[in-house]
């Protein structure tokens, strides 16, 4: 099967095909209009508006007080800079907590410019998933280290290590899958967990610390530049402008190191 063309507009069903074709999947998080300008030239796949933008763009210590109105004004500049790469936009904490809520947000967010929302967890989100993909409102999923539960994990911990939780978690991707989600992120999860994911759904996972053998890789932008922002720093992060140059060689380094898959490697997964 043919890869997606370099030139051509990603859209919902061609991310499939890409899975099929074996083709990997370049994403990063954006905020702004000159940086989505700089990220789509540079050849990125998919734009994500992450809820980390309370951390990274607002200065929070979690992503627990971002706003719909937030992810809408950034939604909005950030559309205006794209010609071909996807965009998804991230539910902020509570309004995916019942379907009313989900689908008036994500109606919001789709009409200044999302392609698609994403959404953390599975249990009780699985009825939000399926009744937002029955109203054509593309999901993207999000397991593993899902952000916006840290105060129920503890802090920010690698997931899926016991038998058991990786057993549920394979059992939730599956899941989120049937339930008609259209990507999954796999955060901090150990890779042989997320090869298996990978090989068990038909939708192209997206992995952040969660090894090469997802179908695609997503890092946060100021990650990727290596911007100091007060906190550890996770073991998957790399800094590429060192190698890169420019913030567009640091992009183009980072899409190269995707899809010929030496990033991550072992020393940047678990
Ligand atoms: O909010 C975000 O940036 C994310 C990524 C870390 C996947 O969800």
């Amino acid at each position: 099967m043919s890869t997606h063309a370099d030139s051509k507009p990603w859209t919902v069903p061609a991310l499939r095909q890409a899975k099929q074709a074996g083709q990997k999947l370049v994403m990063l998080t954006c905020y702004d209009y000159g940086f989505a300008r700089t990220l789509d030239a540079a050849g990125v796949d998919l734009i994500l508006i992450g809820d980390s933008l309370g951390m990274v763009v607002q200065g929070h210590d979690s992503t627990l007080p971002v706003t719909v109105e937030a992810m809408v004004y950034h939604t909005r500049i950030v559309a205006r800079g794209l010609a071909r790469a996807l965009l998804v936009a991230d539910l902020p904490f509570q309004a995916d907590a019942t379907r009313e809520r989900a689908l008036v947000a994500s109606t919001q967010l789709l009409q200044v410019g999302a392609q698609m929302v994403k959404l953390e967890g599975a249990g009780h989100k699985l009825e939000v998933i399926r009744f937002l993909a029955e109203r054509d409102i593309p999901v993207c999923s999000h397991l593993g280290l899902t952000p916006q539960s840290v105060l129920s994990f503890g802090g920010y911990r690698v997931q899926g290590r016991e038998e058991a939780a990786a057993e549920k978690l394979l059992a939730d991707a599956i899941a989120v899958a049937n339930a008609g989600a259209s990507l999954l992120v796999l955060e901090c999860v150990p890779s042989a967990l997320a090869a298996r994911i990978t090989a068990a759904v038909d939708i192209p996972t997206i992995g952040i610390g969660a090894g090469a053998q997802c179908d695609g890789q997503v890092l946060v932008l100021h990650d990727l530049l290596g911007l100091e922002m007060g906190h550890r720093r996770p073991k998957f992060v790399k800094d590429f402008l060192a190698e890169g140059g420019s913030v567009a060689g640091a992009v183009r380094a980072y899409a190269a190191a995707v899809r010929e898959g030496s990033f991550p490697d072992a020393a940047h997964s678990y």
